[in-house]
């Protein structure tokens, strides 16, 4: 959808970007974020000609736009900066149907319909807002505005820069949540700058972490959290992510990896005598592929006759999580089902591992423990 290539900038000797190289996927909401004067904003303006590059180029939908009429690029891509960029002496329905009108839409009962819609959308009454002027609203829901205007382009992209930062935390808190809603329901690609972080995990699919001009890590919040690429990725995020953040420890971290197990073809006799070698009081069935079959437990074959045929009498049915389920969906299965342990398995339903009450609790603690060693 929005690729650089090579891009380099620089300002008279100063290189602001090195050789920056990135690909956008559509339907994507990705986040830059680094410390200021890292060349976010220089980036965005890039992608709808605000700002030339020095060398390099960028394709918008395989098109190099070094090829494309910037204004007409510009009205295909919505914007969205920190201080709205509403026009103060336009009324707020002027400012959201500009854009169609330039663009030449005519039937202006369509056009109201849109607008209407657009107003919905980002949760604000048309008929108390529509015929005021900006200054006539507050910061929140100027920006409010700003982002209706961006999905009222029609265009498949929006660029933000750092849109919400000017905003107090409660507004800027909703704005984010409703923006996240509206791309999963629009379907837009966008490039959103910020720097801070936490708005950044909130919001993104995929973040493309930066510092003096350089990408430092391009991953999904998920996996920048849980492997950030080197120390400077690791300070910017802070320690505490994890802890803070539970749903990104997965089955496959708080899980025993080599569960005790048992083919369905031994008799009850042997899985008590590898329960006993083994100190467990369980023992899960799986064929020679490791999928899982079933589960056996000592209460439930002490007293059946020593030569029945594991397969025969096991609990088939048994609960599994997946290897990628989070903690807080495992914790809700485990309570749920009442049951203090859970074997994992993947998208085969081959079994790799087993989280038991002790192998979460021993999870967590690494990771406390992890804490007070660095702060
Ligand atoms: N017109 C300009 N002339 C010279 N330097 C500039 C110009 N515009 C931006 N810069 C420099 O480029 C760097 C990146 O700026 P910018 O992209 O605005 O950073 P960010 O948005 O990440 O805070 C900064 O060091 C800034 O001072
Ligand atoms: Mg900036």
């Amino acid at each position: 959808m929005i690729r650089f290539k090579n891009i380099v900038k620089k300002y008279r000797t100063k290189t602001i970007i090195n050789d920056f190289s990135l690909h956008v996927e559509g339907g994507q909401l990705v986040v830059f974020v680094g410390p200021s004067g890292c060349g976010k904003t220089t980036l965005l303006k890039m992608i709808n000609k605000l700002i030339e590059p020095t060398s390099g180029k960028i394709y918008v939908n395989g098109k190099d736009i070094s090829t494309i009429n910037s204004i007409e690029l510009r009205r295909n891509i919505g914007y969205v900066i920190q201080n709205t960029g509403l026009f103060p002496h336009m009324s707020i329905k002027e400012n959201l149907e500009l854009i169609p009108k330039l663009k030449g839409e005519k039937d202006s009962a369509q056009i109201t319909q849109k607008t209407m819609e657009l107003m919905q959308m980002v949760g604000m009454n048309p008929e108390e807002f529509l015929h005021r002027y900006p200054n006539e609203l507050s910061g929140g829901q100027q920006q409010r505005i700003g982002v209706a205007r961006a999905f009222s382009t029609n265009s498949d992209i929006i660029l933000m820069d750092e849109p919400f930062s000017a905003l107090d935390p409660v507004t800027r808190g909703s704005l984010q949540e409703e923006l996240f809603q509206m791309q999963k329901e629009y379907n837009k690609t966008i490039i959103f700058v910020t720097h801070d972080m936490d708005e950044a995990i909130k919001i993104a699919d995929k973040i493309c972490l930066l510092k003096d001009g350089n990408i430092l890590q391009f991953d999904t919040p998920e996996n920048i959290l849980r492997n950030p690429a080197n120390d400077f990725v690791e300070n910017f995020i802070g320690k505490r992510r994890v802890w803070n953040n539970p749903e990104l420890l997965k089955s496959r971290d708080i899980m025993i990896h080599n569960p005790v197990k048992i083919i369905p073809q031994r008799n009850v006799l042997q899985a008590i005598e590898i329960m006993k070698d083994n100190k467990v009081d369980s023992l899960l069935v799986t064929d020679k592929n490791n999928a899982l079959l079933g589960l056996v437990t000592l209460k439930g074959i002490q007293l059946l006759k020593r030569n029945s045929i594991i397969g025969e009498i096991m609990e088939r049915n048994v609960l599994s999580v997946r290897d990628d389920a989070n903690l807080i969906s495992v914790l809700f299965t485990m309570n749920e089902h009442k049951t203090g342990y859970i074997p994992v398995v993947n998208e085969n339903n081959q079994l790799i591992g087993l989280i038991t009450r002790s192998s979460i609790l021993s999870a967590l603690s690494s990771q406390l423990i992890d804490l007070e060693v660095t702060f």
